[in-house]
């Protein structure tokens, strides 16, 4: 049995205020949500508030980017020893923004990768076509060059450690979300490669979550489908009921 994620990627929003009064209605709406994983990933300069007043519950602290390497000269990087000692558990690497407006490539999100897990972080591996891959019929080998490279040289054993997100470009913050039949089948497609790279065992304990406008109304219906074991929310996580709704569909 796979436990249901639902982590919340705030992206570049919310103050230390703002994301103060976010985590407080979330640790009210999440007092008893056991059966599912929440995860909340705010920007760097509200790890440390949102870490301590999250501390004693179940919701788990993750970020959105880590740097590859360990210290020194590399201006305007965070590293997994400064994410470590904030209490970070889980970070979002690969995110399809990252890889557009900052052109990292499988090669860079591999590195952190292995860096992450070498670290006792576990990484949250973003993968996803674009409008234009799924209209050229290219949705599958697109994914699967993605998975491949931003996963290669992972051990089975590692993998356990290991969350990927399945997020298309065309339904992140445009209210388009892919029909659960669309999302399932690239979730099951993603599941046959891993098992392909690490073996089945590997590939069935592995979580993928879905991305891209899921909102408390589709959530359900989503999470529900055989291969999708949780979300990776944008807009709907800025606001602690409709995050806390997504993760109770989980339950
Ligand atoms: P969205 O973003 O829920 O706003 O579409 C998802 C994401 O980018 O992780």
């Amino acid at each position: 049995m796979r436990k249901p994620i639902i982590a919340g990627n705030w992206k570049m929003n919310k103050t230390i205020e703002d994301a103060l009064t976010l985590i407080e209605g979330l640790k009210l709406e999440l007092a008893d949500c056991m059966d599912v994983e929440a995860v909340v990933c705010p920007p760097f300069t509200a790890l440390k508030v949102v870490g301590d007043e999250i501390a004693d519950t179940q919701i788990k602290l993750g970020c959105q980017n880590m740097s590859s390497e360990d210290d020194g000269a590399y201006t305007g990087e965070i590293s997994h020893t400064m994410l470590k000692e904030l209490f970070v558990k889980y970070v979002i690497l690969g995110h399809s923004e990252r890889r557009e407006y900052y052109k990292e490539t499988d090669f860079w999100v591999n590195k952190k990768v292995k860096k992450a897990l070498e670290k006792n972080l576990r990484p949250i591996v973003c993968v996803g076509e674009k409008l234009e891959d799924r209209e050229a019929g290219n949705t599958e080998s697109v994914v699967e060059a993605q998975v491949r490279g931003s996963l290669a040289d992972i051990t089975a054993e590692q993998f356990k450690d290991v969350v990927v997100a399945y997020e298309p470009v065309w339904a992140i913050g445009t209210g388009k979300t892919a029909t659960s039949e669309q999302a399932q089948a690239v979730h099951k497609f993603i599941r046959g490669v891993i098992a392909d790279m690490v073996g089945q065992d590997a590939a069935d304990g592995l979580r993928i979550q879905y991305g891209g406008s899921m909102k408390p109304d589709n959530a359900k219906e989503l999470l529900s489908q055989p291969d999708i074991d949780g979300g990776l929310i944008g807009g709907a996580a800025l606001d602690a009921r409709s995050f806390a709704a997504i993760v109770k569909a989980g339950m």
